[in-house]
C-alpha cells in the first residue's frame, strides 16, 4: 500500500531538535564525548522535594483515572495563585488550562482558530513550534516577523503589512525569547495590545523562560500585566525550564476566557487532560520553589560560558534570561558550516540560527545546560579548530 501523508504533514520539516539529536546518538555510538550546548533540557535533576510530592501523589489511586478536564480545581487555583503573586495579574482559576508543557498547548490552540489558508504571525528566528507544529500543521500559512538585533529582536509591527495584518488570525510572541535571550517591556505589549485589536488579531504569548533572568532586581514579565491583553490574548507556561521537569510534561494556559475554552474543547477531544499525580506535584512547586532551583547556578554557567567564547575571538553579550546565548558565527561560516565543523571536529553540539528560521543565518545558539567545566572544554575545543 502506498503510504501517503496529509499535505500538512509534508509541509513541515523534521522537528530540528530531533534531528540534532539523531545526530547526538550516531556521534554517541561512534564513542565521541560529545559537549552538548545543543537542545535547552536542563541536566541538573528535578529537585528532590518535586519528585517526593509526585511520589505520594502516585500512590494515591484517585490520580489514576482519567483526568479529563481542565485539570485539578487545586492545581488551576495554584497557578493562578502563582500568576498573582509573581507577575500581580488576577485570573480566575477557572480560566487556567493544564496543558502538556507550553508546546503542546501552542499547537493545539492553531486547531482551535487557523482555518485552512489563514494566516498566522510568526516570529524568525523563532522556536520552531510556531511555523510549524502551531501553523503549517493546522493548514495555515505563516507570515514571519523578522526579529532583528538593531531593533532588541522585537517584531517591528509597524513593518507588517497591512493585508498580512488584515488575515492574520493569530500573533505568536515569546518572551524572554528563545532563540535570542530577549526580554520585551511594558511599551512593547501595549503596542502588541494596540494591533491586536486594530486588526483583530489573538496573540498568543509563550512564557516558558519567565524565570530564567539574569537581574533579580529586574525580573521578565507577563504580556498580561498591560492593559487590555486579558481581551486579546492567551498566555502558555511550562515547569520544564523553572523547575528542570522536561520530562513531565506539564505547563498551564490562562488569560482571555473564551481562548481557553477553546484550548480546552480541542484538547478534550485530544488527549483527555494530564496525569493528577503530575499536576500535583506541580501544586508542590508553585508552592515551594519562590524562584527556579537552578537560577545561581545558570547565571554562573552563562557567565563561564561568555567569557569562553569572548576569549576564543566569538563576541558573546550575556542576554538578560532564558539559558541561551546567541553569537554571530565567525566571519566565512553559514551557521550550518560552523556548527557541522563545530559537532564533528571538536565534539560540541550547538544549534544553528537557521534551526529558527531564515533570519537565523550567520547565527548559533548555546545552551548552558551543562555543567561549568564542559562549558570551558566546549570552547577550548572550538579554539583548538582554528
Ligand atoms: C529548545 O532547545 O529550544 C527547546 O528547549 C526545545 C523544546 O522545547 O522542544
Amino acid at each position: 500500500m502506498k503510504i501517503e501523508y496529509s499535505n500538512n504533514l509534508k509541509s513541515i520539516p523534521p522537528y530540528a531538535f530531533a534531528e540534532i539529536s539523531r545526530k547526538k546518538k550516531a556521534l554517541r555510538e561512534k564513542g565521541k564525548d560529545l559537549v552538548d550546548l545543543g537542545i535547552g533540557d536542563p541536566d541538573l535533576p528535578t529537585p528532590k522535594g518535586i519528585v517526593s510530592a509526585m511520589s505520594d501523589a502516585i500512590n494515591d489511586s484517585s490520580t489514576h483515572r482519567y483526568p479529563m478536564d481542565a485539570g485539578r480545581p487545586d492545581f488551576r487555583q495554584a497557578w493562578a495563585d502563582w500568576c498573582k503573586k509573581r507577575f500581580g495579574i488576577s485570573i480566575s482559576a477557572s480560566d487556567v488550562q493544564a496543558t502538556l508543557g507550553s508546546k503542546e498547548g501552542l499547537c493545539n490552540l492553531a486547531r482551535a482558530f487557523v482555518n485552512p489558508g489563514d494566516k498566522v504571525l510568526v516570529p524568525d528566528p523563532g522556536y520552531p513550534g510556531y511555523a510549524n507544529g502551531a501553523c503549517l500543521l493546522s493548514g495555515g500559512i505563516p507570515v514571519k516577523m523578522p526579529l532583528l538585533e538593531e531593533n532588541g529582536y522585537l517584531p517591528d509591527l509597524s513593518a507588517i503589512n497591512a493585508s498580512d495584518a488584515k488575515d492574520a488570525k493569530l500573533m505568536y510572541i515569546n518572551y524572554p525569547n528563545n532563540p535570542t535571550g530577549a526580554v520585551a517591556d511594558k511599551a512593547f505589549y501595549s503596542d502588541v495590545v494596540d494591533f491586536a485589536e486594530e486588526n483583530e488579531v489573538i496573540i498568543v504569548s509563550d512564557l516558558p523562560y519567565s524565570e530564567i533572568y539574569f537581574d533579580k532586581k529586574n525580573k521578565p514579565i507577563s504580556f498580561l500585566e498591560v492593559p487590555g491583553a486579558m481581551d486579546v490574548g492567551i498566555e502558555l507556561h511550562s515547569f520544564s525550564k523553572t523547575y528542570n521537569m522536561t520530562g513531565w510534561r506539564l505547563g498551564s494556559a490562562y488569560g482571555n476566557p473564551e481562548i481557553v475554552a477553546a484550548l480546552s474543547k480541542v484538547k478534550e477531544n485530544i488527549d483527555s487532560g494530564v496525569f493528577e499525580a503530575v499536576q500535583m506535584a506541580g501544586i508542590y512547586a508553585l508552592t515551594n520553589y519562590p524562584e527556579a532551583p537552578a537560577l545561581d547556578e545558570y547565571n554562573k554557567r552563562m557567565d563561564t560560558l561568555v567569557a569562553a567564547f569572548n576569549d576564543i575571538g566569538i563576541e558573546a553579550k550575556k542576554p538578560p534570561a532564558t539559558f541561551y546565548l546567541w553569537a554571530k558565527v565567525p566571519a566565512g561560516e553559514t551557521s550550518a558550516s560552523f556548527v557541522n565543523k563545530v559537532m564533528e571536529a571538536a565534539n560540541v553540539v550547538l544549534t544553528p540560527g537557521t534551526a529558527f528560521g531564515e533570519y537565523g543565518e550567520g547565527y548559533f545558539r548555546a545552551s548552558i545546560t551543562s555543567p561549568s567545566e564542559r562549558i570551558i572544554e566546549a570552547a577550548e575545543r572550538i579554539r583548538n579548530l582554528k
